[in-house]
Order: structure tokens, then sequence, then C-alpha cells
């Protein structure tokens, strides 16, 4: 049996088609154009792609993006001022401050700076708090893109056994939250596993859906998956490959070809969650738009 590849560029453009004729109405109704503002601090080499993708994707769908680059030695000072600024910038219904930051900046306090109202990567303290007890929020952009796949790729949680690998605040615990809640594309028995886990096979063999945000290539092989399970690879890791023209390749936590031989269903790397990312960042800056154009929901 080979594993149907879930193809999250194609449903990520299906949505983005969505989000762009909004975009359009919300502008020929009200005047608004979404406006994110972003402040990239240094050179990490993640941080960058992502911010690069996500220029192309907010042009394409008539967004209006604000860039701010400050150099890895910034001060938390520099930074907090950026952040007030877009805080109080009209044109700014969202603020993406891409993570990790260099290691001498707080991390928390900076995300604590961020309006909640423009904190369209769900990372704010109360956002959080909002998420969990159900009230309206921004979902954070990997973990609601991964429900999307899930949703739009015809896969039932609800009932189902989800197992998480990773609790980090950006995707292991929100994802776990949302397969979790009472809702469309939760109402899942979730199990989450960590470094501290002993038999990670043992729980992954469990599940009906499992969802790897580990960050460490190779943390899952063929014979630790379920026959017919949905695999959802949220690694994003580079490896050297002198082959390449970059000198290096990307692959995820999945060790993808014994994988699909056992999986049902599986996403790519890349080319599976990684453009939902984007995509449910747009969403979300388009909500903070209407809301901003008393448009909203
Ligand atoms: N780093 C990895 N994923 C994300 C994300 O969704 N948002 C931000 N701000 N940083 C990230």
């Amino acid at each position: 049996m080979s594993a149907r590849i879930i193809d999250g560029k194609a449903v990520a453009a299906e949505l983005r088609a969505e989000i762009a004729r909004q975009v359009a109405e919300l502008k020929a109704k009200t005047g608004v154009v979404p406006g994110l503002g972003v402040v990239l601090v240094g050179d990490d080499p993640a941080s960058r792609s992502y911010v690069s993708a996500k220029e192309k994707a907010l042009a394409e769908a008539g967004m209006l993006s604000d860039d701010n680059r400050l150099p890895a030695t910034a001060t938390q000072a520099n930074l907090l001022v950026l952040v007030d600024r877009l805080n109080r910038d009209p044109r700014i219904h969202g603020i993406l401050v891409p993570l990790p930051l260099p290691k001498h900046l707080d991390e928390h306090a900076v995300i604590a700076a961020i309006a909640p109202e423009k904190d369209v990567d769900g990372f704010t303290p109360a956002n959080v708090g909002r998420m969990l007890i159900d009230l309206p929020c921004y979902l954070p952009c990997t973990p609601h893109g991964v429900i999307q796949l899930l949703l739009r790729s015809g896969v039932e949680t609800s009932g189902r056994h989800a197992v998480v690998i990773g609790r980090s605040n950006i995707v292991g615990k929100p994802v776990v939250h949302l397969l979790m809640r009472k809702a469309k594309g939760g109402n899942a028995t979730v199990t989450v596993c960590h470094t501290g886990t002993k038999d990670l096979a043992a729980h992954t063999r469990q599940a009906d859906i499992l969802v790897v945000a580990a960050g460490r290539p190779n943390t899952i092989t063929g014979d630790m998956i379920k026959p017919g399970a949905t695999v959802i690879d949220v690694g994003v890791n580079r490896v050297a490959d002198p082959k390449t023209k970059t000198g290096y390749r990307l692959v995820g936590d999945v060790e993808f070809d014994s994988a699909r031989k056992v999986a049902g269903l599986i996403t790519p790397v890349p080319g599976g969650v990684g453009p939902m990312t984007i995509t449910m960042l747009l969403h979300n800056t388009l909500l903070a738009a209407q809301r901003a154009a008393g448009a909203g929901r």
C-alpha cells in the first residue's frame, strides 16, 4: 500500500483564492486594505524564508506589508519601539514577529507587547487564554493549518485517537487543544508525546492521526505507524545535501519513504503544512482588518 499524499500547496491555493476574494470585497465596501507589520530580527534562516514566502503571499492576496528588519544585535528597547509603532499604526491590522528571536532578547516580553487585537499569530497570553476557554480569538497559524488540512482531506477526527509529538507553544500545545476541543476538526482523544516519553513507538502505533512536531528528522519511521493512519509532518529541517545548489534540502520529522508505505494519508515536506501556515496568517490578518473596519464576525 502507498499513502495518498495530502497536497498542502493545492489546499492552500484554494483557501488563498477565497481570502483574496474577501480582501477585494472588504476594500470595495469599506476602503480598508488589510495590512501586516513584520519585525524580523537577525538572520535565522527559517524566519527569513518564512518572511519572504509571506511577502509574496500577501501581495497575491492584495494585502499591504510593512517590513522592518533589525540586526541580530538589536536591543529589547529597539524591538519594543517598533512593535509600539505598529500597534498604533491604523493601516496595520496584524503584527508578526518571527520566532525564534536572538537569545539575548526576551521573547515573552516582546509577544506580550503586541496589541491583542493585532495578534494574528495568536501567541499573546490573552489570546492563548481565550483559545483555551473557547472564546473568539485568533487561532495560531500552524495548528490551524493542520486542522484545515485534515478537514479538507476528509479525515474524521471526532472519536479518533490523535497522537501529537511535541509540546512547543507554537505547535504542540495549541494543536493538542484544537484536536481535543468540541468543534469541527476536533473532538478527538489526544495523547501528547515529548522528549520525556518512554517507548514512543508504543504510543504512535495507536494513532489514527499522528501529528509530528518534534523538530528532529527521522523521529518517526514506517514501523512506528499504524497501517492506514493519517500522518501530518510539521517538521522543517535543513539537512546537508551537496547535490543541491544551496548545499542543503528540507526534510520533515518523518522518514517519508518508509512512512508512506504504511500510512493511509501523509503530508510531504516541503509542500504539506508549510504553505498552510502562511495561508492561516493571511486569514487572521483579513479577520483583524474586518474587525477593525466593523465588518468582522
Ligand atoms: N516560527 C515558526 N513558526 C512561526 C509562526 O507561526 N509564527 C512566528 N511568529 N514565528 C514562527
